[in-house]
């Protein structure tokens, strides 16, 4: 195996989570994902890295059908979870994403209190019967990420009067009430502070014993901390995908050389 000098722990060889094959996407005569085929694995994070407008967020997208509420976008090819096509009519797109959680680079609480943020998905999803699970899952969410002591306090006070590194907290708190099974993260702490990002990679550390975890990054460090496998796009391409360490230390491919070093992007 690899001897990855980069990243805290090896990956062995985990099950394959998502399949990409022959994926494109289009925004109206625009051409951002091109021919992009990928394996996600579980129990893995795998790190998105490229230059602005490369089509990391937009890949991301596919992955829990976010990209059906862009009018505009077309998405072309093959995806499976679990072997499934996500892309099957049958297949309804909130119980999807149920499975696929997301966070977003801007923290989006509901207008509703904090401890209604967390406990909204699980209350539809019926995962509760009593208040009193309730507020065990609810809790346990929110110590998942990193929140529970600074709100434990004040459940009742609006999810919209926190920070905005609280805020981004609280949504992955809610994102992750849910149990899912994947988690999309799109550069989850460019708005947090280097203690609450800290706080976060580690959870996306401990995350990954249970889940499946693709993180878009802007911050080389952060990819070579958090992730075992990375992705490079450029121009819509996925140019290589590889172990983390393999990537940041010996790029096959000139373009990730450059970018890892800084010449483009
Ligand atoms: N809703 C949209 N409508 C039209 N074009 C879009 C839309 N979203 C993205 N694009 C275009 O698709 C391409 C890829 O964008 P995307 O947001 O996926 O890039 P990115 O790699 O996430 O960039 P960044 O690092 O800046 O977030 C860009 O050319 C962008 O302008
Ligand atoms: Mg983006």
């Amino acid at each position: 195996m690899y001897d990855n000098p980069l990243t805290k722990r090896q990956t062995l060889t985990q099950e394959v989570k998502f399949s990409a094959r022959g994926v494109n996407v289009f925004y109206g005569d625009s051409h951002a994902i091109k021919g992009v085929d990928v394996d996600i694995e579980d129990k893995t994070v795998t790190a998105f890295i490229g230059p602005s407008g490369c089509g990391k967020s937009t890949f991301l997208r596919c992955l829990n059908r976010m990209n059906d509420t862009i009018d505009v976008c077309r998405v072309e090819g093959r995806i499976t979870l679990d072997g499934e096509d996500i892309y099957d009519p049958r297949v309804d797109p909130v119980q999807l994403r149920a499975r696929v959680g997301m966070v977003f680079q801007k923290p989006n609480p509901f207008p509703k209190s904090i401890y209604d943020n967390v406990a909204y998905g699980p209350k539809i999803h019926g995962m509760a019967r009593s208040r009193a699970e309730l507020d065990e899952i609810v809790e346990r969410a929110l110590r998942r990420g990193a929140i529970w002591d600074e709100v434990k306090d004040r459940l009742d006070a609006p999810g919209t009067g926190l920070s905005g590194g609280q805020q981004q907290r609280l949504c992955i708190a809610r994102a992750v009430a849910t149990e899912p099974e994947v988690l999309l993260m799109d550069e989850p702490c460019s708005a947090l502070d280097p203690i609450a990002t800290a706080q976060v990679e580690e959870l996306i550390d401990e995350l990954r014993q249970d889940y499946s975890v693709v993180i878009v990054t802007h911050s080389m460090q952060q990819a070579a901390r958090v992730s075992q496998k990375t992705a490079f796009f450029h121009l819509g391409n996925l140019v290589e995908f590889g172990e983390t360490g393999q990537i940041f230390t010996n790029p096959r491919d000139p373009r990730t050389e450059s970018y890892i070093t800084g010449r483009i992007g």
